[in-house]
């Protein structure tokens, strides 16, 4: 079996995290895009690597004790091993924020078992790639 270990996240990696991201989302940045971001203040990342194949990552902004993660996916064939559990652990001893789509049942029951809890709602807050519109609930952990 191979092992899984997680590196930061570089803007040197902002090709592979953008490949990780669109395997994950339905709408992702390109490459520059991922650059920009891995370079602003306060942003942090992992990345999983099984082997050579990049198979998750989390984006986080920290501020002080606080943390909102901004991204966080596994790729399909990843999925169910622990790892989005262990990515999330990263950002373990601050206060954590997130949003995620009312609809994403399986990112509730991912978060859920982490202890997150509903604290508050965004109508409208995810655009879809067919142009309608999904309210995102805030969890904090
Ligand atoms: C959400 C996501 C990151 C979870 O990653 P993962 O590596 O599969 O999660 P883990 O293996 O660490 O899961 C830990 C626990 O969370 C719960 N869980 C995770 N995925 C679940 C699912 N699809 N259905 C129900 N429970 C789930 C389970 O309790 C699981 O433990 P178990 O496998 O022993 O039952 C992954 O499904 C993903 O990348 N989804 C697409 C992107 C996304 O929606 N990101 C979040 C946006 S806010």
């Amino acid at each position: 079996m191979l092992l899984t270990r997680l590196l930061p996240l570089t803007p040197a990696h902002a090709a592979v995290a953008a490949t990780v991201q669109a395997r994950c989302f339905e709408t992702a940045w390109d490459t520059p895009a991922m650059a920009t971001v891995l370079t602003m203040p306060g942003i942090f990342g992992w990345l999983a690597l099984t082997g050579d194949d990049a198979t998750g990552m989390i984006i986080g902004w920290r501020v002080l004790d606080e943390t909102e993660i901004l991204m966080i996916g596994v790729v399909p064939e990843a999925r169910r091993l622990g790892l989005g559990q262990r990515l999330v652990m990263r950002t373990k001893g601050t206060t954590t924020f997130l949003e995620v789509a009312v609809d994403n049942s399986a990112a509730l029951a991912f978060y859920r078992n982490l202890g997150f809890e509903r604290v508050g709602h965004r109508p409208g807050y995810y655009q879809r790639s067919d142009g309608t519109t999904i309210d995102a609930l805030i969890l904090r952990a």
